[in-house]
């Protein structure tokens, strides 16, 4: 197995240390996400990185987006801090969005599929500069189209990638044995 796949997992916020990741290497991981798949190469991925002392207006939003999604007898108020108590811990966040394709030319899950299939190249990338990260895609946040401030009415926000230096033990990453999601037809 290519050790890009074998390295990739998920790193949470709080292994994150302070070390400062440079624009470069953020350049280099989106340029990687740049280089996926889509049919009729609709490039359907936008991506903003939060940074520094941007990462507080990204607190905000997350917060007037959660309490645009739930009514104020159904808020909890433990999430907007939550978020933003992650958005503080990593170095660098990044909004995932989906932008349709205007004209519909594909069917929104191969939009969705080429998203991911960007942010998995991102996610792969990671190790090469001793970054860890993770894909976070609570409900509220990933909802309808135009509902993230200042997006256009065809795009759709699909998470948060939070990403920084980190120090973790390895954990076990189990998964089930491939052979059982796999059928082989030879003749
Ligand atoms: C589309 C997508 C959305 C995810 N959303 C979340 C999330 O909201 N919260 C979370 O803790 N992990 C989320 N994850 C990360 C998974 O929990 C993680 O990939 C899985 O547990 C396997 O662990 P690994 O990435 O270390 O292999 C998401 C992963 C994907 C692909």
């Amino acid at each position: 197995m290519l050790p890009a796949i074998q390295n990739r997992k998920s790193v949470f916020p709080q292994f994150f240390t302070d070390k400062p990741v440079d624009k470069e290497v953020i350049s280099k991981l989106l340029e990687a996400a740049n280089m996926a798949p889509s049919h009729k190469k609709t490039e359907p991925w936008r991506f903003q990185v939060y940074t520094g002392a941007g990462r507080a207006k990204l607190s905000q939003t997350i917060r007037e987006v959660y309490e645009a999604a739930r009514a104020p007898e159904v808020r909890d108020p433990k999430v907007a801090p939550k978020f933003a108590k992650k958005v503080d811990q990593a170095p660098v966040v990044i909004t995932v969005f989906l932008h349709r394709d205007p004209d519909e030319s594909v069917p929104e899950w191969e939009e969705v599929a080429a998203v991911a299939c960007a942010v998995e190249n991102l996610w792969v990338s990671l190790d090469q500069y001793n970054l860890g990260g993770y894909w976070s895609s609570p409900g509220f946040l990933c909802g309808d189209y135009g509902q993230w401030p200042g997006t256009k009415p065809n795009e759709r926000c699909l998470g948060v990638f939070y990403l920084g230096h980190y120090e973790m033990p390895d954990l076990p990453r189990p998964r089930g044995n491939w052979e059982d999601k796999v059928s082989w037809i030879t003749d």
